[in-house]
């Protein structure tokens, strides 16, 4: 399918007679008998408004009257259908809201974000293999509503939380590496981004072996401590092979996500090209959280001094084309 045939997001202000409409939410929650139509008369999109549909999906290729493409041009894809939720370890309702055209993306965000913490939480005291399996299932939706959706996706830019926890951490990385990827590649990628997507979040896995006195110890660690805490990429690559859920990205991201450019990183101390695009993506994310993240043992950086260390002292470590379209994240 070429770009201009794809499916798109629009605003209802920007829709026009002759469009072929889809709404996103559940039909049983608006007005309109059937949840995807041609727009005949101005009075159906009045109505959409009215019923405070904020966007819909047009469809080119059943439509007469063709919307305006921004300049980069996303594919979207049609919302999945909506399924009963049968995920103990994921909300009840947490796919029908994401599906949810009528809730706002701040709210969204805010959704995503709190289950996100509480599901990180919960897979992190208890890595079980359904658990994993759960939660992997769990982060498609997610991804799928990141990928789509460019207003939650800055609303989840500004919520991250930035008291420091093995799963808040996880959580904040795993959003802001689907971010990066989305900026870096656009959403008609080869990249299996719901893998993608979990592999993130599950980066610091393996820190469930160590202890959390070791993680929160404020001060610098002595060297035997060190060299425990440098075995989590290999206790996570572990646990998700012994899990059968030791997947490509899943490899990559847990095994390379502390290598540096400069081969200063662990466990393999790789270099440059050696490090894989995903290993490379996640090691900037993973350092910008760390260092704008409270600790005990030192205050939070603001978003501007933290870009700035990472530009100023440790350019080195970090791929500078990705850094740059990592800070392209913070421009709005
Ligand atoms: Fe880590």
């Amino acid at each position: 399918m070429k770009p201009k045939d794809r499916p798109i997001k629009v605003k209802v202000e920007d829709l026009q007679v002759g469009m072929y409409v889809q709404l996103a939410g559940s039909w049983v929650e608006h007005a309109f008998v059937r949840s995807s139509f041609l727009l005949k008369k101005p009075a159906q999109i009045e109505k959409l408004a009215k019923n405070g549909v904020a966007q819909v999906i047009v469809h080119p290729l059943k439509s007469t009257v063709q919307p305006i493409r921004e300049k980069k041009p996303n594919y979207v894809p049609p919302p999945p259908e909506i399924k009963v939720w049968d995920n103990p370890l994921m909300p009840e309702n947490f796919s029908d809201i994401l599906k949810d055209a009528t809730v706002s993306p701040d709210r969204k965000a805010g959704f995503i974000y709190e289950a996100s913490l509480d599901v990180m939480d919960k897979l992190l005291k208890n890595p079980t293999v359904e658990n994993i399996t759960q939660f992997k299932e769990g982060v498609t939706d997610m991804v799928d509503l990141i990928l789509v959706d460019d207003e939650t996706s800055s609303q989840l830019l500004k919520i991250t939380n930035h008291d420091y926890y093995t799963f808040t951490h996880s959580v904040n990385v795993g959003v802001l590496s689907v971010l990066l990827t989305k900026e870096l590649y656009g959403n008609a990628s080869p990249h299996d981004m719901h893998e993608l997507g979990a592999a993130f979040f599950l980066h610091d896995l393996g820190k469930i072996n160590i202890p959390d006195s070791l993680i929160a110890k404020p001060g610098l660690l002595n060297e035997q401590e060190r060299l425990l805490m440098r075995e989590h990429p290999r206790n996570g690559f572990q646990i998700l092979s012994d899990t059968n859920h030791l997947s490509p990205e899943c490899k990559i991201i847990v095994m390379q996500h502390h290598e540096r450019n400069d081969g200063s990183g662990y466990p393999l101390g790789l270099k440059n090209d050696d490090i894989h695009v995903y290993g490379r993506i996640c090691s900037i994310v993973d350092v910008f959280d760390a260092l704008t993240s409270k600790r005990p043992y030192k205050e939070a950086l603001s978003l501007y001094d933290a870009l700035s260390i990472m530009k100023n002292q440790m350019s080195h470590h970090f791929s500078q084309e990705i850094f740059t379209d990592f800070v392209q994240l913070f421009r709005q």
